[in-house]
């Protein structure tokens, strides 16, 4: 392989080193399944968002990690001492990011089926804005904010009617979604308008988020077009200005050599450029723009690390190489039938003259890693495999399915590596069963 798909992986003497480590002796040291991350690579992502944001977008425009992609307190340190918002999506994000000592003030409460316990307990960690999804939720936020005598800033999230041409199930933008309140028929200024009646709430703004793993030369460009036409409207119509448009997460990462190598400095710019020339055109002060990556902050600073636990060549038909992971901690094959870039971590000097599925250990044939991928025809048990771009939605929707622990979670950082997560135990496992 000529290249590592990131920066921050390289190959010395056979073995793999990622954030400057040798990936065998990691391997070595906490075991395997491992996920591991590198520290400086996430600020490195980060950065680049506060960077380009502060530079080319409205004065007040800020990035928000999106939590979901990966979810554990250091990186809420991390996120804090990066001057970064927070998105977050259920009470067990908020627990996490509280209690890793998050300023919540800084955190965006995401969702479309808030629950009311879900509701007080963001507003007694201090939750500083709900993203208010539908009707139900308005009303359900302002009766809890009544009762603890606080106006709750809100942004409403809207469907811009956007196709981001990205996989259906992380496709969010279009008219009939689950999310949001669409423009299109009229229910976004329905919201508009009964937000804007209540006591508890304080109307800050709008959201939309049109999908995940988003290539589209365009896509952003076309939703904020249609986020500030609204906004406009609502001025004209409404007299509310909005001081904050959330044009949420989905910059596409590069998982394999062929995808497309996005440069989010300059996407951000052409976004700056097109924002500045459609509100004049409207008319209107452009609002503080809000952003919310977690793919493209967390996805190219992990890695996961496996043994091989068998190889099998059935001659004629296909071969398979098993490892001690899976789906269970990393189900995205299955999912979306995502593709990744693997690599025998120990010697990766082979020649990759063996086409094969790289297959977990659990009960299904569909517990795929990845498909038709090459490897070395010499690769054995005990050997140890890499999968590359691994840090978004594999940790944070990893199971215990057929009761397998999901793995440590180990990050490096320059010389030093740390464990941020535990590997899980037999205890942890059964820890709740009666
Ligand atoms: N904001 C909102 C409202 C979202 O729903 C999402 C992702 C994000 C931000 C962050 O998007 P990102 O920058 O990470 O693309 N499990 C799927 C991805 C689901 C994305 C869900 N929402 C996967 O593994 O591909």
């Amino acid at each position: 392989m000529s290249d590592y798909i990131c920066g921050n992986i390289s190959a010395e003497g056979g073995k793999l080193f990622f954030g400057g480590h040798d990936t065998t002796h990691l391997a070595e040291k906490y075991g395997t399944p491992l996920y591991v991350y590198d520290e400086q690579r996430i600020r490195h992502n980060c950065r680049i968002y506060r960077h380009a944001m502060s530079e080319y977008l409205p004065r007040g425009s800020f990035p928000l990690y999106a939590g979901k992609a990966a979810c554990f307190r250091a990186l809420y340190r991390i996120m804090s001492e990066e001057n970064m918002g927070v998105d977050v999506v259920s009470s067990g994000e908020i627990y996490t990011a509280f209690s890793a000592g998050f300023d919540m003030r800084n955190a965006f409460f995401h969702g479309n089926c808030k629950t009311d316990e879900d509701i007080a307990y963001a507003m007694e960690c201090g939750v500083g804005y709900f993203v208010v999804d539908n009707r139900d939720e308005l009303f359900a936020v302002n009766r809890e904010a009544e009762r603890k005598n606080i106006k709750q800033k809100i942004l409403l999230r809207l469907t811009p009617g956007v196709d981001p041409h990205t996989y259906s199930a992380v496709n969010t933008g279009c008219v009939d979604s689950k999310f949001g309140n669409a423009i299109e028929t009229g229910q976004a200024s329905e919201i508009t308008r009964d937000a804007l009646a209540l006591d508890f709430v304080t109307l800050c703004g709008f959201h939309c988020h049109v999908g995940s793993q988003v290539f589209g030369e365009d896509v952003f460009e076309r939703a904020a077009e249609i986020m500030l036409r609204f906004i406009a409207e609502t001025e004209t119509k409404i007299g509310y200005h909005a001081e904050i448009l959330n044009l949420g997460g989905g910059f596409g990462v590069r998982y394999i050599e062929s995808d497309p190598d996005i440069d989010i400095d300059n996407k951000i710019k052409t976004l700056g450029i097109h924002i500045s020339l459609c509100s004049k055109k409207l008319g209107i002060i452009a609002p503080r723009i809000i952003l919310e990556p977690g793919r493209s902050i967390v996805a190219d600073a992990g890695m996961t690390l496996y043994t091989v636990g068998s190889v099998k060549k059935i001659p004629g038909y296909k071969n398979y190489v098993a490892i001690d992971g899976g789906m269970t901690d990393n189900p995205r094959f299955a999912l979306y039938g995502s593709r990744y870039t693997c690599l025998e971590a120990g010697m990766t000097g082979r020649e990759h003259d063996m086409k094969c599925d790289l297959v977990g250990r659990c009960c299904e044939s569909g517990d795929i890693i990845a498909k038709d991928i090459y490897l070395s025809s010499s690769v054995k048990r005990g050997d140890l495999i890499a999968v590359f771009t691994t840090g978004a939605y594999n940790y944070s929707m990893a199971s215990n399915y057929n009761r397998l622990l999901i793995p440590a979670v180990v990050m490096i950082n320059g010389q030093k590596d740390y464990i941020a997560v535990k590997r899980q135990t037999y205890a942890d496992l059964a820890g709740n069963d009666m």
